[in-house]
């Protein structure tokens, strides 16, 4: 299927801003498609960013069928464009489609229609450190209907803009409460899609403990409470003093991240061992107490990488680390920054 191009004149066209906050300001143009059973997805076209028109009662706005996916561009030293990764974000909106009944969209057309909108919007591309464009392909089920079940239409778009630190830390430690009231997602829901209901189910813990002077929620798994599963909206890994890397083993319930993934490929690359567990939190906090335990980070797309300088648990503070930036989380900080932005070579061949 083809793409129609209607862009913005030259003239109307905007450029990256020079400060900017994550998810605040975007770029141009946008592109959309449309699917209904008897066409297949149609009515493929970039055209200026634009409100979408939808009748109030379209299925998304009441049982939130809807998927979404979070990956960024990267201008190199020398000014090109790169993107890491996108075919696993691809890969991972359709298995969230699946999950939700939603209709697939074809891995190597979705990276086409990407490319043709960064063509258009490369200005958009921010070169100051530690910036990129972030990319938000989206799909929302789009059938004017209140009968409870999955939609028939949907409206496929992707939006990207100018994104900056995701905290406006950086790489400075974070507080995290470990949740014991609130559970995130269960084994056998959607825990391990990417839909927005997800990140709704988080939000009145993440407000109550933000009160508190927290800025992240851990979360438990919700069978036992016990088992840890992520941390706001990324996955986590713990460094124990023998320098290895631990992360919770996917469970069905736990997002599974391509920073974590990739972390879990680079590191053995560049020294560290690496395995996936089930970590009971209870045996966390002791391993922190007696000192094993020596980082603690999140890690995601948006983030990269975010160090947790301390831990809250029934009452209970847990220091990592002297509430400092360890320097294995720096390393992979930099080794990881440093392939998306083509400083350091992709041994792996993920950049496109
Ligand atoms: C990402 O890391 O891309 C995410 O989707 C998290 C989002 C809540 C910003």
């Amino acid at each position: 299927m083809s793409i129609e191009i209607k862009p913005l004149e030259l003239a109307a066209r905007g450029s990256c801003p020079q400060e900017f906050s994550f998810g605040s300001i975007f770029s141009d143009h946008m592109f959309t498609q449309n699917y209904t059973p008897e066409q297949g997805w149609h009515e493929a076209l970039i055209s200026p960013f634009h409100n979408l028109s939808l009748s109030p009662s379209a299925a998304v706005l009441h049982y939130s069928q809807e998927i979404f996916e979070g990956l960024k561009a990267y201008r190199t030293p020398e000014g090109k464009i790169n993107l890491f990764r996108p075919e696993e974000n691809f890969k991972r909106f359709n298995r969230s489609a699946t999950r939700m009944v939603m209709p697939e969209v074809a891995v190597d057309f979705h990276l086409d229609a990407l490319q043709q909108l960064l063509m258009l919007d490369h200005q958009w591309v921010p070169d100051q450190q530690g910036s990129s464009l972030y990319i938000r392909p989206t799909m929302i089920a789009t059938s004017p209907k209140l009968g409870l079940g999955a939609s028939a239409n949907y409206c496929h778009f992707i939006i990207t803009g100018p994104a900056g630190s995701y905290f406006s830390g950086g790489l400075t430690p974070i507080g995290v409460y470990v949740a014991d009231k609130y559970r995130r997602a269960v084994k056998g829901g959607v825990g391990e899609a990417k839909t927005g209901g997800n990140y709704a189910a988080s939000l009145y813990a993440s407000e109550e403990v933000a009160k508190q002077g927290f800025s992240q929620v851990l979360w438990l798994d919700a069978v036992e409470g016990r088992f840890i599963e992520e941390v706001g909206a990324m996955n986590i890994c713990f460094v124990y003093e023998d320098k290895r890397i631990v992360t919770p083993a996917l469970s069905g319930s736990i997002l599974p991240g391509i920073t974590r993934d990739s972390i879990l490929k680079l590191a053995p690359a560049i020294g560290y061992e690496v395995s996936e567990e089930r970590l009971d939190i209870n045996q966390i906090l002791a391993d922190i107490k007696a000192g094993k335990v020596t980082e603690v980070f999140g890690c995601g797309t948006a983030a990269v990488i975010s160090p947790v300088g301390k831990f809250s648990f029934q009452d209970q503070e847990y220091v990592i680390n002297n509430n400092e930036t360890g320097e294995v989380s720096k390393h992979l900080y930099d080794e990881l920054t440093g392939i998306q932005y083509g400083t350091k070579e992709d041994r792996f061949g993920w950049v496109k």
